[in-house]
């Protein structure tokens, strides 16, 4: 299972159940890279996105505790031992957690890769954090791409792998 995340220069991730920066181009590549395949993420998440529905063209699972909550479009799971019961029957390699704070923190110990885009600014009164991975002994850098920048925004994506001695 691999995970994509948009962090600011404090690996802040959302304030407001919304994302911090807007950037077409980020946005173009994460689409790239979950359309036809598994996405993960919580129901915080799911509720950020237009009309709270599920993203087109790739099958949603939505970690939810209420089971009386069902989403159109999507598959639910009330606990983590249902999710890892529910990804048997999908390729881990086509599985993407996709946040929000809450489910970064539950599954990353569950993936090998983490492609993070990070943007070189702070974002305005972030109230949810990913986990600073340049800190975090399990986590290397495999790619990195030269700086980008959308209207006077810098960002990069990089690519961490698990470190072989935690994989
Ligand atoms: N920058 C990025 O790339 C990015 C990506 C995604 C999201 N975000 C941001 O992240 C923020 C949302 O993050 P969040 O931490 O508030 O919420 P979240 O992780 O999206 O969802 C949390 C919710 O998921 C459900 N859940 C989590 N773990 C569960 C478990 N083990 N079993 C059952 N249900 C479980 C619970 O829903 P219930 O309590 O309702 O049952 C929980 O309240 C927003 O600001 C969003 O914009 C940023």
């Amino acid at each position: 299972m691999k995970l994509i995340v948009a962090v600011d220069n404090n690996w802040a991730i959302g304030s407001g159940n919304e994302l911090l920066f807007r950037i077409p181009e980020d946005m173009k590549r994460f689409k790239a890279f979950t359309t036809g395949n598994t996405v993960v993420m919580g129901y915080n998440t799911l509720l950020s996105f237009p009309g709270s529905r599920p993203l087109p063209n790739r099958t949603n699972i939505v970690l939810c505790d209420d089971p009386s909550v069902n989403v159109e479009g999507a598959v639910m799971c009330g606990s983590l031992e249902a999710l890892l019961e529910e990804l048997k029957n999908y390729d881990s390699d086509k599985v993407f957690v996709i946040g929000g704070a809450m489910v970064y923190r539950l599954l990353l110990d569950y993936c090998s890769e983490a492609y993070i885009t990070k943007i070189q600014s702070a974002g305005e009164a972030p109230d949810k954090f990913f986990p600073n991975l340049d800190e975090d002994p399990k986590w290397e850098i495999a790619e990195e791409s030269e700086i980008n920048e959308h209207n006077g925004t810098k960002f990069k994506y990089v690519t961490y792998v698990k470190n072989k001695n935690f994989a």
